[in-house]
């Protein structure tokens, strides 16, 4: 795509969310980067400035709060320093909250990349990633892997939100000739994710001896990504990447729900000398719509020399020293 990333202006939305945050942080560690990332994040509850404290100070970055919907943000970031390239992170992200409330995800998710969209219509200039989900897919059986080119069957709000949203951006690619890339992940872990999701749940409920809850039988298979190495994937995208090409992104670790649980207690007694913690497990009615498995054909990021780095239990290890009272 020949970006010159080393001196690009990079706004990233939802930069203080989970992977938004890994994604600057691992950006201003790189060797020769001295362009400058801006960060527009809205703070919901899912966003925390502290995932940045590291950063904070570092003349590259800047924090903006405001919303992915407001365009006077948008061209008042771009008219201080212009923007070449957006990484779209921002949006609403836990399936069981779009279960209860999927307007709050047409609104962010949809809306919010459609603002973002007309702002570099009137920007040509700007290149826009666009950072999008396997679960746009639907559910696998016990074979197959999702490849760039398997159909959309989204099941739950969050997943037809994120679907919704990745045919704009493909449409505005076609339509109007915006300079776009789209990337599908498998599910992120790591440090700094909000503990609404599975596995920092089951860490701060197995630290402090709360239940653990596993849906339905725990036989729901999922791949998993850490979270830098996802980082590492999108900036090998941006350099390397093709303009207008949709990529996945696995991180090569397939593990059904209860499997994965039963591998962090051993970590988490491993790491605090608790013991019995399976005694905590709960099964607990299973989600509506549950897509049984996720798993990605990595094949086309890896032509661009991306490869998954972290296997599972050191990136459990990583995750599980960021919590409180684990002494390393
Ligand atoms: N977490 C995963 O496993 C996973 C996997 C694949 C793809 N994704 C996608 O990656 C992206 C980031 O996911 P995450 O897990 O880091 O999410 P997150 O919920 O941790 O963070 C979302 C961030 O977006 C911000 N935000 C929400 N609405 C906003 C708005 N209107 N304007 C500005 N900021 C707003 C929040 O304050 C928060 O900081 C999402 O687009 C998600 O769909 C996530």
């Amino acid at each position: 795509m020949h970006l010159k990333l080393n001196n690009a202006h990079v706004l990233v939305t939802g930069g203080a969310g989970f992977m938004g945050s890994a994604f600057i942080r691992y950006v201003l560690k790189q060797e020769g980067f001295a362009g400058h990332l801006s960060n527009l994040d809205l703070l919901t509850y899912a966003g925390n400035l502290s995932n940045l404290a590291a950063v904070a100070s570092d003349a590259r970055y800047s924090f903006y709060h405001g919303d992915i919907r407001g365009r006077d943000i948008l061209e008042k970031i771009h008219k201080e320093r212009p923007i070449d390239l957006i990484v779209h992170f921002a949006a609403e992200t836990h399936v069981d909250r779009s279960i209860t409330d999927p307007g709050a995800f047409l609104e962010t998710n949809v809306i919010g990349t459609h603002i973002l969209l007309e702002f570099v219509k009137a920007h040509s200039k700007i290149h826009f990633h666009h950072i999008s989900t396997d679960e746009v897919y639907g559910a696998l059986g016990k074979e197959g892997r999702f490849t760039e080119e398997s159909s959309y069957k989204p099941n739950s709000p969050y997943s037809a939100s994120k679907a919704s949203a990745d045919h704009f951006v493909r449409a505005y690619g076609a339509t109007y000739g915006l300079s776009t890339t789209l990337s599908h992940a498998s599910n992120n872990y790591g440090p700094h994710q909000y503990p609404e999701k599975f596995i920092p749940l089951v860490i701060q409920n197995a630290l402090e001896g709360k239940p653990l809850p596993v849906y339905g039988s725990g036989e729901n298979v999922r791949e998993w990504l850490y979270v830098e190495d996802h980082a590492r994937a999108i900036w090998a995208i941006l350099s390397q990447g093709k303009k207008g090409e949709v990529y996945n992104i696995g991180g090569g670790d397939e593990m059904k729900n209860l499997d994965l649980l039963r591998l962090i207690l051993n970590v988490v007694e491993e790491m605090t000398g608790e013991t019995g913690l399976d005694r905590l497990i709960t099964y607990v009615p299973d989600r509506l719509g549950h897509d049984f498995r996720y798993a990605i054909d990595g094949a086309k990021v890896e032509q661009l020399g991306y490869r998954p780095i972290w296997p599972l239990q050191a990136g459990l290890r990583e995750t599980i020293k960021t919590f409180p009272g684990v002494l390393v």
